[in-house]
């Protein structure tokens, strides 16, 4: 089986319930998403409980795995994620230690478990079924180096020694950035890297425009936590790929 493989089938969808299923089907995006455009997948989970919140307080649930996988892992995804050049880019030796902190359903996941093969990657995310989606994920794909974390919504529970922290398409549910990514710093190895992925203001694919974060808030906002900007990759079309070493 390929790692591309989204091992639960969606069964129904959370969405229909408030009317916006058929923006998540079809119009590709991962996560939160403009109801306008539907390019991230329609604002679903919005609606739900205020105990996860963009960083504005705008809140939002990502408690249905099987629902989400239908946006997260649609092929469509990949022509304009670019996975593959996104793993690749990232240049991790083969025994690297990766947590991907906002995992989701393990759509980079998987493929960052396939590229550390004598390394491990941890798929962090607030939210149990993500995580039991990530494990059944990996127990289907063969991926005995990648595991699914329960993490707080404030603190990252990576592992001490970690090489990379992959952060997509999640830097702007992040509550108080500044004293979570300084904490994060202290967990990473001497060569570790925080790799932050996420929505250009003026891409139609997305959170709306009041709910994205720029890449210059976000070199500010870490430089504050003691990183600084060491490679900044143009090559998505919809999204800013910048990787920061400690400072
Ligand atoms: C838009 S999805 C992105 C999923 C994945 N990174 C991808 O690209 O397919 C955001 C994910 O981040 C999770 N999340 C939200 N706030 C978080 C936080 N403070 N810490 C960790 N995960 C969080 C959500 O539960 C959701 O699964």
């Amino acid at each position: 089986m390929s790692v591309l493989t989204p091992v639960l089938a969606p069964v129904g969808c959370r969405a229909a319930r408030v009317g916006v299923c058929a923006v998540l089907v079809g119009v590709g995006g991962a996560g939160c998403a403009s109801s306008s455009t539907g390019g991230h997948g329609g604002h679903a989970g919005h609606e739900a409980r205020a105990d996860h919140q963009h960083g504005d307080g705008m809140p939002h649930r990502f408690d249905d795995a099987a629902s989400w996988a239908k946006q997260f892992d649609a092929p469509e995804r990949d022509a304009w994620q670019k996975p593959d050049e996104v793993v690749a880019a990232l240049a991790l030796p083969k025994d690297a230690v990766v947590a991907d902190v906002g995992a989701g359903t393990g759509y980079f996941a998987v493929r960052l478990a396939a590229a550390v093969p004598a390394g491990r990657v941890i798929g962090l995310d607030v939210e149990a079924d993500m995580v039991r989606h990530m494990d059944e994920r990996a127990r289907a794909l063969g991926l005995t180096n990648m595991v699914g974390r329960l993490t707080p919504m404030d603190s990252a529970a990576v592992d001490d020694g970690t090489d990379l922290v992959l952060v997509v398409d999640t830097y702007h549910h992040i509550s108080d950035r500044v004293p979570y990514f300084k904490a994060l710093r202290q967990k990473l190895s001497a060569r570790g890297r925080l790799a932050i992925i996420d929505f250009r203001v003026d891409s139609e694919r997305g959170p709306p425009a009041t709910h994205k974060i720029g890449p210059e808030t976000v070199q500010a906002e870490l430089l504050e936590a003691g990183w600084v900007l060491s490679t900044s990759h143009d090559f998505l079309p919809d999204q800013y790929f910048l990787v920061f070493q400690p400072g």
